[in-house]
């Protein structure tokens, strides 16, 4: 899987360049842009799918700003990230909550991208596991095996987010690994048919080493999915 998501960055002429070209090419395997929500009716074409960027525990109500996943299915999307370093940051989302949004989306049948990832000052003190433990304890928490069938995880250090400073790939494949380690202890099949994602400075230079990484499953791409050559590069090089 090769998943873009443009942040609040884009527009409508960005959509448009997005589906000329995948009007014209088609993976064998699951490729997405997740724009900024007001762009999500534009996108037609059948071989590029569509995520949300984020979506709401609750399904309707009082909750000015946020989106429901009935609303995300009713624009076409199939996916939705969830968790992003970015929303726990910014609006101060927990791993419980987190847990919540994956749990809703399933649950509508949408796709959950679940972001996990550390921090620059725990990948310096050498605590990536201890971290990305805990994030996975609450989705533990709430979700069944059979709800983890229909998500995908998303490792994506902090550090590596818009800063150019990509994980080589053996530190992505050691913590790719260990996410699946983490689900193995849950259920082997589970972990072996789970799809791990890496995201955090993939350009079309280093997206064929960190793809070819065993436990490797795509990538989840930021900056490098707002240029359509580069984004196309990057699905060439997983595939
Ligand atoms: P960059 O590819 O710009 O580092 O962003 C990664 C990301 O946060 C994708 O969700």
């Amino acid at each position: 899987m090769v998943a873009g998501n443009w942040k609040m960055n884009g527009n409508s002429s960005l959509v448009t360049e997005f589906e000329n070209a995948f009007n014209e090419i088609t993976f064998d395997f699951d490729v997405l842009i997740c724009p900024p929500s007001p762009y999500l009716n534009l996108f037609k074409s059948d071989s590029l799918a569509t995520g949300g960027q984020d979506v709401s525990e609750f399904d309707s109500g009082a909750h000015t700003g946020d989106i429901s996943t009935s609303m995300l299915k009713e624009f076409g999307c199939k996916y939705v990230i969830v968790g992003h370093s970015e929303r726990r940051e910014d609006h101060g989302e927990s791993n419980a909550l987190v847990a919540l949004k994956a749990k809703a989306a399933i649950n509508a049948g949408l796709i959950p991208l679940i972001c996990v990832g550390e921090p620059l000052d725990v990948r310096e003190s050498d605590t990536v596991e201890a971290f990305i433990s805990a994030q996975l304890d609450a989705l533990k928490d709430n979700l069944s095996v059979a709800e983890f069938e229909q998500s995908v995880i998303a490792y994506e250090p902090i550090w590596a987010i818009g800063t150019g400073k990509t994980a080589t790939p053996e530190q992505a494949q050691e913590v790719h690994q260990f996410i699946r380690g983490y689900f193995a202890s849950i259920d082997s099949e589970l972990a072996q048919g789970l799809r791990i994602l890496y995201g955090g400075s993939v350009k079309p230079d280093n997206a064929q080493t960190l793809f070819a990484q065993p436990d490797v499953d795509g990538g989840l791409i930021g900056g490098a999915s707002l240029k359509v050559d580069d984004f196309v590069s990057i699905c060439q090089a997983a595939n």
